[in-house]
């Protein structure tokens, strides 16, 4: 496994690896890597000839009040848990290699992003995209791996995809979650004891909305709430965000029909985590 820092050795190595006809399968993370990162290894390395993993605490895609500072990072033992997967290269650069200075072009992203993430963390998506398409462009990957867990993430970047005809297979993988229940996220270290206790009625709020839409109900208004409720009466998480939508176009409905998502995004103490459900009706 080589570990490559700046752009112009990325790029020289991707060179050489096309001449040779190699596929390329690329995961782009933030590091600290869980099992959820690791099913994405996994799929990449069975896919293609290449693997490439990036991590990059990406400034960009930070507000000012969120945990830039404080975001996990842990170099050598993310390198450990590639290893074992066998990856190819590691492309680690830094803030300076990879923003030498005030930028003259970035990526704005116009649909998708008015609602669930986007909404609360403005600018956050045009942070994504951008560096996406940095690393696009250095990588120059067959295929792209992204969790689920992430669905707005992966909706604004499947419509960057399409919109700037990167020749790129987009792959979304499932949510990898713990055995309570609760999605794999490089946050969950920053729980405390309780918050990370009381974080489970997240995934069970979801199944319980789940499980009345398979007993027939179609009101997104009555999802929404029971969900709420759940979270409020069995946590004191702070409720940020639950919504249902359609999905991938992520548009309000009325009723539910063809394929939506719930998503929810709710805040313990410092850490706010992310879970959603994405089921087709019939
Ligand atoms: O999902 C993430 O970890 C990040 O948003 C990504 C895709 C690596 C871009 O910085």
């Amino acid at each position: 496994m080589k570990v490559v820092t700046t752009i112009q050795e990325m790029q020289s190595e991707i060179r050489q690896l096309k001449e040779k006809g190699h596929s390329i399968g690329f995961v782009p993370t933030m590091g600290f890597l869980h099992e959820g990162h690791l099913t994405l290894l996994k799929k990449a390395r069975q896919e293609n000839d290449t693997v490439v993993l990036s991590i990059f605490v990406n400034p960009l895609q930070f507000g000012p009040k969120e945990d830039f500072s404080t975001y996990p990072r842990d170099f050598e033992r993310d390198c450990a848990l590639a290893e074992g997967e066998k990856i190819d290269y590691v492309f680690f650069p830094s803030v300076k290699e990879m923003y030498p200075g005030s930028a003259s072009v970035k990526v704005v992203v116009e649909k998708r992003t008015d609602v669930l993430c986007g909404k609360s963390r403005p600018g956050h998506f045009d942070g994504v995209a951008t560096v996406i398409t940095k690393l696009f462009n250095i990588i120059m990957p067959t295929r792209a791996y992204f969790g689920i867990k992430d669905a707005q993430q992966v909706a604004v970047i499947d419509g960057l995809i399409s919109d700037f005809n990167f020749p790129i297979e987009l792959v979304a993988v499932d949510i990898v979650r713990e055995q309570d229940g609760l999605a794999k996220s490089s946050r969950n270290v920053n729980l405390l004891p309780e918050d990370r206790q009381q974080a489970t009625v997240l995934y069970k709020s979801l199944q319980a909305a789940k499980e009345a839409i398979f007993h027939g109900e179609r009101n997104p208004v009555t999802l929404v709430n029971l969900i709420k409720e759940m979270i409020t009466s069995e946590s004191k998480g702070e409720i940020d965000y639950v919504d249902i939508f359609s999905y991938p176009e992520l548009k309000p409905l009325e009723e539910l029909n063809d394929r939506i998502i719930i998503a929810l995004a709710v805040k313990f103490t410092k850490v706010r985590l992310i879970d959603n459900l994405i089921i087709n009706i019939n």
